[in-house]
């Protein structure tokens, strides 16, 4: 019989926690070839915003929509048997109210079956993460820098550079956990203050551009793989796909321009019986 695997839940996510186990590894995915591929060694996938970045050439995250986060949720869902799945909620979706967070947040899990939602933002967003966790709807939350404030704010900033901010920083995580998220990420944040909520908090922490000590990291694919031009400091290139891709172009192009390429064995033929019949007629 067929083994059937289960994949990670929330409450394995959490576990991690307590157990002092390794880090959680977490990366973005978007599309249901790559969720294939990311499935078979990561614990955690978020489907995350920078999608509008990273596939559809925004330049930010607030051009994203419901539509798109749910039709790629489900693209990532169908490539995975043992990862976690967490969608982010675009800008828009969840600020209004805590009703409409629940709406589009309830949205996202049915038509995608994910594991749970993720929205940006500390103290303020608590009371409505308090709402989605006791309406069911496991939450994984997002501190220190966001991106979705880059207008608000004029930029990406680096965020825990000072006493006050450290503190509100602090503040910030407490109250998330306090409002029932599994998990938080944390951004672009000074290392040594992404090491004190990471102790602070009983939930765990997952890093990007936040320090070693988190209790996670999460990278996203297209960046780590070479996909994108420009990234940020705390960015390491595992590969260089884009040159691959752009030599593979290269071969191609020389190819179709030299009629090497479609050779004889990309060609479809007529079986002989057919040929000799023509030519005998
Ligand atoms: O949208 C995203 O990819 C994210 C990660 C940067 C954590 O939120």
């Amino acid at each position: 019989m067929e083994q059937m695997t289960k994949r990670l839940n929330i409450t394995d996510i959490r576990a991690r926690k307590d157990s002092g186990n390794t880090p959680l590894v977490c990366l973005t995915a978007y599309t249901t070839p790559m969720a294939r591929i990311l499935d078979r060694h990561a614990d955690l996938l978020l489907v995350g915003d920078s999608i509008g970045n990273v596939l559809y050439g925004m330049e930010n995250t607030l051009g994203v929509d419901l539509e798109i986060m749910i039709r790629h949720g489900q693209a990532v869902m169908r490539g995975v048997t043992r990862t976690c799945v967490v969608i982010d909620m675009p800008f828009g979706s969840y600020e209004e109210s805590k009703e409409a967070a629940y709406r589009n947040a309830s949205r996202i899990m049915k038509e995608t079956g994910c594991d749970a939602v993720k929205l940006e933002g500390g103290s303020g967003i608590a009371p409505t993460i308090e709402y989605l966790t006791s309406r069911n709807i496991p939450v994984m939350a997002h501190i220190g820098l966001l991106p979705q404030s880059v207008v608000k704010e004029g930029g990406y900033k680096i965020k825990g550079k000072t006493r006050e901010d450290e503190t509100r920083l602090l503040d910030d995580a407490k109250a998330i956990e306090k409002a029932g998220a599994f998990a938080v990420v944390i951004e672009g944040t000074v290392a040594d203050v992404a090491t004190k909520i990471t102790k602070a908090i009983s939930i765990p922490t997952i890093g990007i551009g936040a320090g070693a000590a988190c209790d996670g990291q999460i990278l996203v694919i297209d960046d780590m793989l070479g996909m994108t031009e420009h990234t940020a400091k705390f960015v390491k290139k595992y590969a260089n796909i884009a040159a691959d891709i752009e030599n593979a172009v290269v071969e191609y192009t020389k190819d179709v321009r030299a009629r090497a390429f479609p050779a004889a064995e990309h060609i479809y033929t007529r079986p002989i019986s057919v040929v000799t019949k023509d030519k005998a007629s």
